[in-house]
């Protein structure tokens, strides 16, 4: 666990015959941006890592851990890591996941594939590793749609360069998010609407009744705790998320050095 962790990424840019750098064929410098934002997110070097409030800053992690665009393909070619396909179809939902992962994919043994789409009904979501681990139960072991899929419209960060963001997801967030459940992460809340700080399957982070949205301002309390409303794994906007726990990245660290297409990657 002493070396830094290091994940190759192919991210696939399915468009509509988009020009490059419009609507859903996004631009190498916005692609650039999310890494970035991945880069300092999972390593605490965030700009508003200084947002995080003092209470929490004792459970506050830092992964060593470096993304990467892939640089050789499969075949050993040179490479940018960024496949460009028209998909064929303006837009796409959870339920035609097969149909355009087949349309681009670089074995997930080896990389952290990433599809850009432009997504109806959700900003991204993630598969699963498989694992032993409690909450991971039932994760689809299948290689061909292991990755994390994410809309166009919210990859990548304003902090960077001048990209026609969603308002609320401009920061790239949603990807840190996404990666955190493609790690093994589960919700804040753990998706139920109790007081029960183990339904994360991670002691740090506190209780929370639901989901949080939008930015709230100052402490927010509830099952008798304040709630971390900064963390990555709740459903706020991304300029009020800042951290991830302690325990979360030894969560993630566990399932990187132990499952199946987690392992490998490194
Ligand atoms: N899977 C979530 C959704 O699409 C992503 C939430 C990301 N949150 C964020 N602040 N970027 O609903
Ligand atoms: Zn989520
Ligand atoms: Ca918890």
């Amino acid at each position: 666990t002493e070396d830094t962790y290091r994940i190759p990424v192919v991210v696939h840019v399915i468009h509509f015959g988009e020009p490059l750098g419009t609507g859903a064929n996004i631009s190498d410098e916005q692609i650039l941006s999310q890494i970035d934002v991945l880069n300092k997110d999972y390593a605490r070097l965030n700009d508003d890592a200084s947002n995080t409030p003092e209470m929490f800053l004792g459970v506050a992690g830092a992964m060593d851990i470096r993304f990467e665009l892939a640089r050789r393909t499969p075949d050993g070619l040179p490479t940018d890591g960024i496949v460009r396909i028209n998909g064929g179809r303006e837009s796409w939902s959870m339920n035609d996941d097969a149909e355009f992962k087949s349309l681009s994919y670089w074995n997930s043994e080896n990389y952290l594939n990433i599809w850009v789409i432009n997504l109806t009904g959700y900003l991204g979501y993630s598969q699963f590793p498989v694992s032993d681990l409690p909450g991971l139960e039932g994760s689809p072991d299948v290689a061909e749609s292991d990755g994390v899929v994410i809309s166009y419209e919210v990859f990548g960060s304003t902090d960077y360069g001048d990209f026609d963001l969603d308002d609320q997801y401009n920061k790239g967030r949603t990807t840190t998010h996404e990666v955190g459940h493609f790690f093994g992460l589960r919700h804040t809340w753990g998706d139920t609407n109790d007081c029960n700080d183990d339904n994360d399957f991670v002691a740090d982070t506190p209780d929370q009744a639901g989901n949080t949205i939008g930015c709230p301002a100052g402490v927010r309390t509830a099952c008798g705790v304040n709630t971390m409303y900064q963390n990555y794994l709740d459903y706020t906007d991304d300029e009020c998320m800042n951290l991830f726990t302690i325990q979360q990245i030894e969560r993630m660290s566990t399932v990187l050095e132990n499952s199946p297409r987690r392992a490998s990657l490194l």
